[in-house]
C-alpha cells in the first residue's frame, strides 16, 4: 500500500484509520510488553461477562486513603496550593521525609540529599538514569518486582540475575553475591521487604551483604517501600544504617502509595549521596518538575502524629491475611509457601502440578498455571515468570478476608 509522497497524501481519513507515520524508538522497542497483562485483561474480560472472578491480582492496599490525609489535599487546594513547586519537592516536604529518615531509620540526610519522586517507580527510574552508564551491570535478585530490569534496560545497564530459591527463604546469600561481582557491576538491588514474595532479610543477613560490598564499586538501591508492612517478629532496617560504608554507596527509595493507600497519589522519594541526589534533581527538573502539588501538602501530613495509628490499623488486618492466606495455600497438595514477613503477597511453588492436566490444558509453567486456573476457577493470580521464578505464582492479598476465603475455596477444590 502506498501512502504517496507528501502531506496531500495525508488524507484525514487515512488518519482517523490510525495508519502510524513516525517509527517507534529501539528504545522504546527494548521495553518487555507486561507479561501479566494477558491474565488481567482475561480476568476483566469474564467479569464484563457476568462472571464472579476473584482477584489476587492487585498490588496496592484494597483500604481507602486515610481521612486525615485527603483533608488535608483538600486544605492545601483551598489554600491555593496548586501551582509549580521546586522541581524535586516543596522544603517542608523533604524536612519531613529527612526528619522521618533520621527519627525512624537513623538515616541523617540534607535536604539536598533528597529528591521527591512521583511514586515509587518514578523514583526506581530516575535513579538508575542518575547512577547507571551503558554497559554497567545490575545485580538484580530474583524473584524480582517486574519494573527493575525494564528500567535498568533504559537506562542502557545489563541484568546479572542472582537467582534464589526456597531452601534460602527467596534471600541471596553474602557467597553468592562475592561471586556475583564482575569489573562491570555497578549497582545491586535490594527490596526488602519484596515483591512478589514478602521476603525480608535479617539485619545480620544485610550486615553480610554489605561486608562484602565494601571495596567494590557496586551501588545499592534499596527498594523500602514495603518497610512499614512486617509480620510476627520481623526485624526492618535501612540498608544505609548498617555502617557508614553502606550510607556512603546507598540510594534509600520509598513511597506513600503502600504504606498510606497512596498508590493514586503518585509520592516516592529517595535520599543518597549528595552527587547523585543532585544528578536526580536535574533530571527531574527536565523530566517532570515537580510532584503534584498539593498532594506534596497532604504527604507531609501523611508523615504526621496520625501516621502510626493509620498505618497499624492496616499492618494488623494485613498481617491476620497472611498467616490466614499461608497456612491455607500450605494445605494445598502440591503447593509450597514460604511465609511472607512483609509486604502483602503470597509467593507458593506451584512447579509440583507442572506436568499436569487440568480441564484439557497441559500445565508447563506459572503462565499456562495462572491461565487454567483462571478460566476454570475463576482465580486471577500473576504468574511467577516476569519476577524471574516460573516455579511460583503471586497471590495479593489486598483484598477482603471473604475474596481471599473463596477464591482459596476455588483453588483448593480445582488443585484437589
Ligand atoms: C517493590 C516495589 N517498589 C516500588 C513500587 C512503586 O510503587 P508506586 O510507584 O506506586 O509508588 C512498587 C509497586 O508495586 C513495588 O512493588
Amino acid at each position: 500500500m502506498s501512502y504517496g509522497t507528501g502531506l496531500a497524501a495525508l488524507t484525514a481519513e487515512r488518519i482517523w484509520k490510525g495508519v502510524c507515520l513516525m517509527k517507534v524508538s529501539q528504545r522504546a522497542k527494548a521495553v518487555a510488553p507486561s507479561a501479566t497483562l494477558a491474565v488481567t485483561n482475561r480476568a476483566k474480560e469474564l467479569k464484563d461477562q457476568g462472571i464472579d472472578v476473584v482477584g489476587f491480582g492487585a498490588g496496592e492496599p484494597d483500604f481507602d486513603t486515610p481521612d486525615y490525609i485527603k483533608e488535608a489535599a483538600i486544605k492545601a487546594l483551598k489554600e491555593g496550593k496548586t501551582k509549580y513547586t521546586p522541581a524535586s519537592g516543596i522544603p517542608e516536604l523533604r524536612a519531613a521525609i529527612a526528619k522521618k529518615l533520621e527519627t525512624e531509620n537513623g538515616l541523617k540526610y540534607k535536604p539536598e540529599q533528597i529528591v521527591v519522586n512521583i511514586g515509587g517507580k518514578h523514583s526506581v527510574y530516575e535513579a538508575m538514569q542518575a547512577v547507571l552508564d551503558p554497559g554497567d551491570e545490575v545485580l538484580l535478585p530474583a524473584p524480582y518486582w517486574v519494573t527493575y530490569p525494564e528500567a535498568a534496560g533504559l537506562a542502557g545497564a545489563t541484568v546479572k540475575v542472582l537467582e534464589t530459591d526456597k531452601s534460602n527463604s527467596y534471600k541471596i546469600t553474602p557467597d553468592q553475591l562475592k561471586k556475583a561481582i564482575g569489573p562491570k557491576s555497578a549497582m545491586l538491588i535490594l527490596n526488602s521487604p519484596s515483591n512478589p514474595g514478602g521476603f525480608t532479610y535479617t539485619p545480620d543477613e544485610l550486615r553480610a551483604l554489605a561486608k562484602v560490598l565494601e571495596g567494590t564499586n557496586v551501588a545499592v538501591m534499596s527498594d523500602e517501600i514495603y518497610e512499614k508492612l512486617i509480620y510476627g517478629d520481623t526485624k526492618f532496617i535501612s540498608f544505609a544504617a548498617l555502617s557508614e560504608d553502606a550510607f556512603n554507596r546507598t540510594l534509600t527509595l520509598n513511597g506513600l502509595s503502600k504504606t498510606y493507600s497512596m498508590t493514586g497519589w503518585r509520592l516516592g522519594y529517595t535520599a543518597g549521596p549528595v552527587d547523585v541526589l543532585k544528578a536526580m534533581a536535574r533530571l527531574q527538573d527536565h523530566m517532570t518538575s515537580n510532584p503534584v502539588t498539593f498532594a506534596q501538602y497532604a504527604a507531609i501530613a501523611a508523615m504526621g502524629p496520625q501516621s502510626a495509628e493509620a498505618i497499624e490499623k492496616m499492618r494488623i488486618e494485613f498481617e491476620k491475611r497472611a498467616r490466614y492466606m499461608t497456612d491455607r495455600l500450605r494445605a494445598m497438595k502440591g503447593v509450597e509457601c514460604t511465609e511472607p514477613t512483609g509486604a502483602f503477597y503470597c509467593f507458593p511453588d506451584v512447579s509440583a502440578h507442572y506436568g499436569r492436566t487440568f480441564g484439557g490444558l497441559k500445565i508447563t509453567g506459572s503462565m499456562d498455571f495462572a491461565k487454567a486456573l483462571l478460566e476454570q476457577a475463576n482465580v486471577a493470580v500473576v504468574p511467577g515468570l516476569p519476577f524471574g521464578c516460573d516455579k511460583n505464582i503471586r497471590l495479593s492479598f489486598a483484598t477482603s478476608m471473604a475474596q481471599i476465603t473463596k477464591g482459596l475455596d476455588r483453588m483448593e477444590k480445582w488443585l484437589g
